[in-house]
């Protein structure tokens, strides 16, 4: 199809997720029809050339030019065996791949049920700590603690997990009795300049909370390592630990959802590991395949394995195309190429400076604050030296209006999001190198300056 038919197409038959519709399918409007990809790179339909600043939504951690190689792995897989289930049979792919995740996930973590996706992971994370807290003889525990504005997932389980209200609502009381507590935005926080005063209060409330809901009713914790509604909220030091400690305590299972943090977005195969900390469970997607085909995997310690595997009952959750043996191919190989192009260490060689780059972006009237880890970062946009924030109308008008349409004439892809503040985030593609961080932060500086102005900021 040209250019012009895919637009009218695209009106006539695709539902674009968490779009507006009445907005995005105004005549005036076109909508970003991306058809190649290149390195770090990826072109619309009018042959335009953007970075790919948000890695396709966190998941493209190599960037766009391996295909040749997944296709080598994909086309042996394909002729071998193009299908087969994990429901009660295996394949070698998917054998191969928990074993290749068990010798770089750390501690007990020695055990994965694959997936289809995120959101898949967490439903996924869910039936398993039921299925170990029923084994184990506490069925009472129903409840979970997450955080507010943390995003897990839409199907509807993990939908209970997530935070956002507005998500939530329209589709009646949630499948899971969730209590979400304070996040971890230091920006905004009275103590947010006292990390241990923080972490101290963050963590009593955790603690509260846990003994007003019910301390033995409480089956997980989740939590992201750095939580990305919000803006690439990082942890203050302690907080995971404390997490891990108050787990312990009460006897809940402590989860990282490493969706986004995995797969080196913060220069470990886990995110958490970050913070020396192994938690039950973790759920993973994206990175996992760097996105060249879809699937996740929930990582699951040796105790709560051990226990389903013992009970005698048959483990009550199953996805027709979870552990698919071309995806689990494809993350065989994804590992491989980590390994080999030194991905992680890339990441961690080039945070230092990447963070000290957009730093400088502070001195913009509208760059509040940077903050993040790894490859994941996010500016605060405030409304003046005070960090007033924006207003609904303000807000619209700047993240749905003028920002989205000057990223890419700047030739940039970021997000733009407002679930918690204003913020403008960046998740580059983990092979990038300075020359092109360097790109990313001097764009990023000419549109901030210019949406400064158009929004009256500093004048
Ligand atoms: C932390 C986290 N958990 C879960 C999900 C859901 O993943 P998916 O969109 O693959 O269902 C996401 C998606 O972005 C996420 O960021």
């Amino acid at each position: 199809m040209s250019h012009e038919l895919l637009q009218d197409t695209v009106r006539e038959h695709l539902l674009l997720h968490f779009t507006n519709h009445a907005v995005a399918y105004q005549p005036d409007q076109e909508v970003l029809v991306l058809e190649r990809g290149e390195g770090p790179y990826v072109f619309d339909t009018r042959g335009r050339r953007y970075i790919d600043a948000l890695s396709s939504l966190f998941c493209a951690q190599l960037g766009y030019s391996y295909g040749e190689e997944m296709t080598s792995a994909i086309a042996a897989q394909m002729q071998r065996l193009p299908f087969n289930t994990n429901w009660a049979t295996a394949h070698p792919p998917a054998i191969e791949l928990a074993d290749a995740l068990a010798e770089r996930f750390p501690g007990h973590l020695n055990h994965f049920f694959f997936t289809g996706g995120g959101s898949d992971s967490v439903e996924a994370m869910w039936k398993i700590a039921r299925e170990y807290f029923v084994a184990i003889g506490q069925p009472q525990r129903l409840k979970a603690i997450a955080r507010r504005n943390a995003y897990h997932g839409v199907t509807l389980g993990a939908l209970s997990f997530t935070g956002v209200p507005g998500f939530k609502e329209i589709f009646g009381p949630p499948a899971i009795d969730v209590t979400h507590v304070s996040n971890t935005n230091a920006f905004r926080a009275p103590d947010g300049d006292d990390p241990a005063a923080f972490c101290a209060r963050l963590l009593a409330e955790v603690r509260e909370t846990i003994d007003r809901v019910g301390r033995d009713e409480v089956a997980v914790i989740i939590a992201e390592p750095v939580q990305n509604a919000g803006g690439c909220l990082v942890p203050p030091p302690g907080y995971w630990a404390g997490l891990r400690e108050i787990a312990d305590e009460t006897g809940a299972l402590l989860v990282a959802d490493e969706v986004i943090c995995g797969f080196g977005r913060l220069g470990e195969w886990l995110g958490v590991m970050r913070e020396g900390v192994v938690p039950d469970m973790a759920t993973t997607a994206k990175g996992l395949t760097s996105a060249y085909v879809p699937m996740g995997a929930v990582a699951v310690s040796d105790r709560i394995a051990e226990t389903i595997h013992t009970a005698g009952n048959p483990l009550r959750h199953g996805i027709t195309f979870g552990g698919h043996p071309v995806a689990a191919a494809v993350a065989l190989r994804n590992l491989e190429i980590f390994e080999r192009d030194g991905v992680l260490e890339n990441v961690r060689a080039n945070e230092g400076y990447l963070e000290e780059r957009l730093k400088e972006l502070r001195s913009l009237p509208i760059v509040g604050d940077t903050r993040g880890r790894g490859y994941f970062w996010a500016m605060e946009l405030v409304r003046d030296a005070g960090n007033a924030t924006f207003d609904k109308p303000e807000r619209d008008r700047m993240l749905r209006g003028y920002l989205p349409k000057r990223l890419l004439e700047a030739g940039l892809i970021a997000r733009c999001d407002d679930r918690g503040d204003s913020v403008l985030q960046i998740a580059p593609p983990l092979i990038a190198d300075r020359a092109l961080l360097d790109e990313i932060v001097e764009r990023l500086g000419e549109v901030l300056a210019d949406t400064g102005a158009y929004m009256g900021v500093g004048v």
